[in-house]
């Protein structure tokens, strides 16, 4: 008839012998509020992120250590090419920035004064709530809902919800009904009877390391637009995969990646294969030459878009 969602860390978090330890149903990744990552948990805030899937279909999917086989490789590749000390590397659709700080911090023992900037299309979301009740929308910055949350129920408003679940389609009905006035408040940041708060997307640990070392940034960035200054490496891992875009978007993306280079700069493109396990990160490195982007290296068989990118170069549009 229905389901319930979580909405509070209690649900999800007992404590052991004194030490807390996360207890989630896996039933239960599509009713976890977003609002939870407001907790000061990183635990809880990692949990939500590997689930967290955007309108766009997708998913923010990260973890710690997840690239902790690729990091060394290429900062051998990046201390072989490239001289600079003072270089600049970017890690382009980093999600919660976490593996970026992680990047930063290896990649400093060999070039210490290196700035590291991480970005992502989307760096928080919106909680809009009608004050008195507890009812509230998480919605993405530009107003798309994600999320309605109603204690006990936690709703997505992305995906379509089954019909052995008559309540919770009842309610997302309702919600949809007052989504306008949700997405009013939160474009004006205040609203008569609403209240609005920012959701940081971006990890505890990464948020730190941004606030203490200024060698470490978060940024907003699309990968379909070069920067306004070319630079020495580009990583973009789990993102320019076919899976999510067509060739000529993947096109634009490695023409937009070609353009923020300098001559010579690195570019590392992949995607992690999660199973079977152990997690396998299967990656090209690319440099940039006069004639486009040239391989240079390849992890685990490569990139899926090995072919599209050399091909792009023959045709000189990478
Ligand atoms: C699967 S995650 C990859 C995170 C990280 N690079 C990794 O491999 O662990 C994909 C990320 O791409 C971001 N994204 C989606 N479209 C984007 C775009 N056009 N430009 C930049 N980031 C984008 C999403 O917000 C999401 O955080």
């Amino acid at each position: 008839m229905y389901k319930t969602g979580i909405w509070r860390l209690a649900q999800s978090v007992r404590c052991d012998s004194g030490v807390p330890a996360a207890r989630f149903d896996p039933n239960q990744a599509d009713v976890i509020s977003y609002q939870l990552l407001k907790e000061d948990s990183e635990e809880v805030f990692e949990h939500i992120v590997r689930h967290l899937r955007l309108s766009s279909g997708i998913f923010r999917s990260t973890y710690a250590q997840r690239f902790a086989d690729l990091d060394p490789l290429v900062n051998e590749i990046l201390k072989n090419n490239l001289r600079a000390q003072e270089m600049e590397v970017h890690d382009w659709a980093a999600s919660d920035c976490r593996v970026s700080a992680e990047w930063a911090v290896s990649l400093w023992q060999h070039f210490p004064e290196a700035r590291v900037i991480a970005s992502d299309v989307l760096l928080g979301l919106k909680e809009a709530s009608l004050r008195g009740r507890k009812e509230s929308y998480i919605l993405e910055a530009d107003g798309t809902p994600l999320q309605y949350v109603r204690p006990p129920f936690v709703l997505s408003l992305q995906k379509p919800i089954p019909a052995h679940y008559p309540v919770n389609r009842w309610l997302a009905k309702r919600a949809r009904a007052g989504l306008v006035n949700a997405q009013n408040a939160a474009r004006k940041a205040v609203g008569d009877n609403w209240s609005v708060q920012e959701i940081s997307l971006i990890h505890p640990v990464a948020r730190r390391l941004a606030a203490k070392d200024s060698r470490f940034e978060v940024r907003s960035h699309s990968v379909f637009e070069a920067l306004p200054r070319p630079v020495h490496a580009i990583r973009t891992m789990n993102i320019l995969n076919p899976g999510y875009f067509d060739a000529t978007r993947l096109r634009a993306g490695a023409a937009a990646v070609g353009a923020s280079l300098i001559e010579g700069g690195i570019w590392v493109v992949g995607r992690t294969i999660e199973e079977p396990r152990p997690a396998r990160n299967c990656v090209s490195v690319f440099q940039k030459t006069g004639r486009g982007l040239a391989l240079l290296e390849r992890f685990n068989g490569g990139s899926e878009i090995e072919d599209l990118v050399l091909e792009g170069v023959s045709a000189g549009t990478s």
